[in-house]
């Protein structure tokens, strides 16, 4: 089993169990599709992957293929032998006969054959990760595969060349590869656990919602990481005493947009299914204890000022986890820039470097500042 990851149980207690991804193009028996990538495999992008095309109705062949349309599917058709199932790996050229495969390295794998009219194929697939025309990513969260079925008399044939005539029904669906990972296994049918197969999606992703959650995510944490909460903590530097108030106020108003921004993130998080990447751990981490300890801590020293008119033990927690947050939350946004991909379109090069060079400004100030501040402090503490 993979290791259950905390904010999955918290929100998805579901995704502990998920280790397989499977589609019912008719949403009952007759027809389902199985697929499961092994943790090695997830691990090196390289190795096996398996799926099995179980058909309790009387096919002529039915099929399964990666790829979004029938142009440059990596398919695998299967029919009746006589005995048993004959796999033959296909190449989709286009709106015709897809072509045997030699490059094709798979296997049909113990639990295949043809049980009381139900049609079985447990297949083990060597060239699925890359294959002659294409590659699969095991992290993709909506890798495209169809599939097609043709009813009729069944070819009874060995041959893996047999001539196919059109399908009856087809389509595409998206598996969550991510979804479909569970542990190293040399057949994972063998008592294949049904509860553990998570529904593959049919609806195609909605890219442009979720580029408008990614920016607005990205505009919200640079501003309030960035800019709002340092120039806030610093205000207390540059203005005169009687602004703590003022600093409690917009950094809670900060406080209030990078929940915001949290809340776009999680959303996101589940679009893809992310969670367990070093990005949206560490920002909920920081996120999380910002609400928790800064403002009672802020709070707390403010009392203990009024009280004796000097600086607590709160001074120090507050002044220091209020610095490291704010620096966590910076690189934080960089880690973002990274999980989306620099050098993308959504994040040209460019912008990851100035984000850096104002990060970096905006960080020099911070010490300026503080220093100046704090010499000023001494000064005027020697000359008492
Ligand atoms: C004898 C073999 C085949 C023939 C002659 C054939 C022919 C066609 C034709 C004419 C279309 C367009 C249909 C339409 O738009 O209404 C189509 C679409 C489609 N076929 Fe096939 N097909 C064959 C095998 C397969 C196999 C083996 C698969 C699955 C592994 C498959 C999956 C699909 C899918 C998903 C579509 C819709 C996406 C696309 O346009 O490519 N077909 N096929
Ligand atoms: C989550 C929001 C907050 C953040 C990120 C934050 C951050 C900071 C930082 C970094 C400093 C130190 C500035 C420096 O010297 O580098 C600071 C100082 C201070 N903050 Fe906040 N703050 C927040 C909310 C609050 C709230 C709600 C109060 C409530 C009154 C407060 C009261 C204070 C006080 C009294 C100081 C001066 C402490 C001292 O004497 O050094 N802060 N804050
Ligand atoms: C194929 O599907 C039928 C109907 O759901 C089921 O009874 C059978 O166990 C499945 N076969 C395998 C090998 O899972
Ligand atoms: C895959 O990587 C994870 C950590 O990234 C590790 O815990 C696991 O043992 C690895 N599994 C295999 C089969 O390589
Ligand atoms: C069908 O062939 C596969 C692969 O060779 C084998 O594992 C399976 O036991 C066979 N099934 C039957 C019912 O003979």
């Amino acid at each position: 089993m993979p290791k259950p990851h905390l904010l999955c149980w918290l929100r998805w207690a579901i995704c502990v169990a998920a280790q397989f991804q499977g589609y019912a193009p008719f949403e009952d028996d007759q027809l389902t599709y199985t697929i499961r990538v092994p943790q090695g495999t997830a691990n090196l992008s390289l190795g096996p992957i398996y799926f099995q095309l179980n058909s309790t109705r009387l096919v002529q062949w039915v099929a399964l293929g990666q790829g979004a349309a029938m142009h440059g599917a990596n398919m695998f058709v299967v029919y009746t032998s006589g005995d048993n199932v004959t796999l033959s790996p296909r190449a989709g050229k286009g709106h015709y006969q897809p072509l045997y495969n030699k490059y094709a390295q798979a296997s049909l794998i113990a639990g295949s054959g043809v049980y009381e009219g139900a049609i079985t194929a447990n297949v083990r697939c060597d060239s699925c990760i890359t294959w002659e025309g294409g590659t699969e990513n095991p992290a993709n969260p909506f890798s495209p595969w169809i599939w097609a079925v043709k009813y009729g008399k069944p070819l009874n044939t060995a041959s893996m060349t047999a001539t196919l005539r059109e399908h009856d029904a087809f389509g595409t669906f998206f598996v969550n590869l991510l979804k479909a990972t569970g542990a190293d296994s040399d057949n994972p049918f063998i008592d294949l656990d049904r509860a553990s197969i998570t529904r593959a999606q049919t609806e195609i992703f909605d890219h442009e919602g979720f580029d408008k959650k990614r920016t607005a995510h990205a505009v919200l944490m640079t501003v309030a990481f960035v800019l709002l909460f340092p120039v806030f903590a610093l205000a207390l530097h540059i203005f005169p005493s009687g602004i703590v108030r003022v600093h409690a106020t917009l950094q809670l108003l900060t406080l209030a947009v990078t929940i915001a921004g949290f809340g776009l993130g999680v959303a996101m998080a589940k679009d893809v299914y992310l969670l367990s990447h070093h990005h949206p751990i560490i920002g909920t981490v920081v996120v999380a204890c910002l609400v928790l300890f800064q403002p009672g801590m802020g709070f707390l020293q403010h009392r203990h000022f009024r009280k004796t008119g000097g600086q607590g033990r709160f001074a120090y927690l507050h002044r220091w986890f209020g610095r490291i947050m704010i620096i966590l939350g910076v690189i934080n946004v960089g880690l973002g820039f990274q999980l989306t991909g620099v050098d993308s379109s959504a994040v040209p090069k460019g912008a990851a470097i100035a984000y850096g060079v104002v990060a970096g400004v905006i960080g020099l100030l911070y010490m300026v500042i503080i220093s100046l501040s704090w010499r000023r402090q001494r000064t005027a503490s020697d000359s008492n």
